[in-house]
């Protein structure tokens, strides 16, 4: 029998075509329907990149203003997702938490399972602007603290910081996350967002789509990389101490967090622009001292096996600067993520084809009962 060739992980394999994001491994460049994402990062707001996702162009003025009114509008902790929130352990994962909040939006939300355009869009909104309630709610109850109400004179990144800490942050600071909502808002068929895909490919709502993109995010070796980047520079304390941190991680194989991609191989093209806001963030709050950390091991890393920095890497010390929990770290992700998973939703559902791969049967030969 002819060995029958397997693409494990999907790896370099093209499933479908998607007009929303172009990843290009060979120009190390990333664009948000045409647009570099480092243009966008310089010049534009959350709120108008998640437009430019969702409807493939960046939004008039009156476009902006309903998206920012409705964002506004939809901030606040729907009732029952508090209540689900607090009757959560304080211990469970905040992941698990995002996850089950959306469950409860969803259930609450008598337009679920409508399949409209018009329907579709509006549920993406309402998760773009529930979700920095949840994240940073989730945040304060697991140090005792209690909810922060929304403020509808702060944008979308001042008011996430605002109830986060209850108190306004820096302009530094909030362009810092701005910057960083936008690098992670969108990235093509990554692992959650074709999981998103795969669900809505069955037909099911956005809602279910969303919450398994959620679970496959939480993985280490993809959304999760961001908090064991911070669990990493914990474990080597500083700078002096790289080399000999290497050394065992790499003797006992370990996977280096923050490091590799599965497209990007000579680099993830989004770094450079979180760099520059993690140093802004460093000098903001005076911490060379951690920048020197994530140099030396960049350095170190990149010498001994020429593998590069992926986008988790610059931007778990930046929310931890920020004052970030670690494990807040993936929900933050999360909540830029959800516009080019409803992005991809909607792109999806009008593509209206079911995705169902192949197995090669590798297990025993049939067989009977009666022998
Ligand atoms: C994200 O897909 C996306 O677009 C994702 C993302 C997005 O925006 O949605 O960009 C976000 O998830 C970024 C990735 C975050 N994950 C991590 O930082 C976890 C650490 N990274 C590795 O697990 C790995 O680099 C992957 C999973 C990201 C990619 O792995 P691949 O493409 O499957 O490559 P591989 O594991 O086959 O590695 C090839 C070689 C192997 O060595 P050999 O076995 O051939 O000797 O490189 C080695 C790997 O061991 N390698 C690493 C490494 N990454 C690759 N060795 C140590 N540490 C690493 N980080």
């Amino acid at each position: 029998m002819t060995e029958q060739e397997i693409y494990k992980g999907l790896a370099g394999v093209p499933v479908d075509y998607s007009a929303i994001s172009k990843v290009n491994p060979e120009t190390n460049s990333l664009l948000y329907r045409g647009y570099p994402v480092q243009e966008l990062a310089a010049q534009k707001s959350f709120e108008e990149v998640a437009l430019l996702l969702w409807g493939g162009e960046l939004p008039s003025e009156s476009e902006l203003a309903d998206l920012v009114a409705q964002e506004r509008a939809g901030r606040a902790l729907a009732d029952n997702v508090r209540a689900v929130i607090d009757a959560l352990p304080k211990s469970a994962h905040p992941m698990d938490v995002v996850r089950t909040a959306v469950s409860i939006i969803g259930a609450n939300d008598p337009d679920a399972e409508d399949p409209s355009a018009d329907a579709e869009l509006a549920k993406a909104k309402a998760l773009f602007a529930a979700l920095p309630a949840i994240v940073a709610y989730d945040q304060r109850r697991r140090h005792g603290l209690e909810l922060v109400e929304p403020r509808d004179d702060l944008d979308y990144s001042q008011n996430f910081l605002w109830m986060t800490f209850g108190e306004e942050a820096a302009p530094e600071v909030v362009d810092a996350f701005r910057v960083s909502m936008v690098l992670y808002a969108e990235h093509s068929f990554n692992a959650s967002t074709f999981t998103a895909r795969v669900i809505t490919s069955t037909t099911a709502d956005l809602y279910s789509a969303v919450v398994g993109a959620v679970g496959a995010l939480k993985g280490a070796l993809h959304g999760g990389a961001n908090e064991a980047v911070m669990h990493t520079f914990d474990e080597i304390g500083e700078a002096a101490n790289v080399e000999a941190w290497l050394d065992d991680a790499l003797a006992s194989k370990k996977k280096i967090m923050g490091f590799g991609h599965r497209v990007y191989k000579n680099g993830d093209s989004r770094v450079p622009t979180m760099h520059a806001a993690l140093e802004r963030l460093v000098e903001h709050y005076d911490r060379p001292d951690l920048l020197e950390l994530a140099e030396a091991l960049e350095k170190s890393f990149g010498e001994r096996k020429g593998i590069k920095p992926n986008l988790d890497y610059p931007a778990g010390p930046a929310y931890h600067l920020m004052g970030f929990d670690t494990q807040t770290f993936t929900p933050i992700f999360a909540a830029a993520r959800i516009t080019g998973w409803t992005a991809h939703i909607m792109e999806q559902a009008a593509a209206n084809s079911l995705i169902r791969p192949l197995a090669v049967y590798n297990g025993v030969d049939e067989r009977h009962l009666d022998g």
